[in-house]
């Protein structure tokens, strides 16, 4: 664990909450609100290129760790062509901001997107059960007023200081795609990349743990 080498690309708002000391012990009580607000897709959307999401570069066993684009960097305009697309039929625009699985198509033709669906809902449902650390069945951390799964990671032992803010880049990223809203449509390859690493990071954070703590047996 001492060379866990989790790397975040910008993650301020983490690193905010560890130069306030928040995350020094085991029962630290976060409070503010460090999380991704809900306008999350702009950021998705550019992907590996945003710098908002916590781009991990490599997992606990000192493994590299690569991400996949599903934009060229310049892409323009696809928002509206996936949202607003022109019905042949109607003759109207999409001002219903639905995206349609054919207009989908048009934008990303080699992917299919209810197995994006499929595919991102799987991982975030693994993600949210790693997550739910006080099993009250959200996935917020960082706000101890409104959910305390940050207060019940720091109580599991065997879980250092560098562990708890990679967990915390882990959350981080959860809560961006589920803001996000897309189900992984915005950048599937992107978000799956995203969404698989976490799930690596917080597999071999529970290897961490010490194994006869009461606290993590209960983890999940
Ligand atoms: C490749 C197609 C595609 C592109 C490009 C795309 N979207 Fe989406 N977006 C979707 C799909 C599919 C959903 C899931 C909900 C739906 O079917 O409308 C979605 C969901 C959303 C939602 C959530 C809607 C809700 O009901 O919660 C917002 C907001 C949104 N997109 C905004 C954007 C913005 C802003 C952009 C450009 C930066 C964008 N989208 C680009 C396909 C796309």
């Amino acid at each position: 664990m001492s060379t866990a080498a989790g790397q975040a690309s910008a993650a301020y708002p983490i690193y905010n909450l560890i130069y306030r000391g928040q995350l020094g012990g085991t029962t630290a009580k976060p409070t503010g609100g460090n999380y991704p607000h809900d306008s999350t897709q702009y950021d998705l959307f550019l992907g590996k290129t945003s710098g908002t999401s916590i781009q991990f570069t490599k997992d606990l066993a000192g493994n590299t760790l690569t991400y996949n684009d599903s934009y060229p960097y310049n892409t323009k305009g696809a928002c509206v062509e996936c949202h607003m697309d022109h019905d042949v039929v109607q003759g109207t625009f999409g001002h219903s901001f639905k995206a349609t699985e054919e207009s989908f198509k048009k934008v990303l033709p080699t992917e299919d997107l209810l197995t994006v669906e499929h595919e991102t809902e799987a991982l975030m449902a693994d993600l949210h059960t790693m997550l739910d650390v006080d099993k009250d069945g959200t996935v917020k951390w960082t706000r101890s007023s409104v959910d305390a799964d940050l207060v019940a990671f720091c109580k599991i032992a065997g879980m250092t200081n560098a562990a708890k803010v990679i967990a915390l880049g882990v959350a981080w990223n959860y809560n961006m795609v589920h803001g996000d809203s897309s189900e992984g449509a915005h950048n599937p390859k992107y978000i799956k990349s995203l969404l698989t690493h976490c799930k690596t990071i917080m597999t071999q954070l529970k290897a961490a743990a010490t194994s006869s703590d009461s606290a993590r047996i209960t983890w999940y």
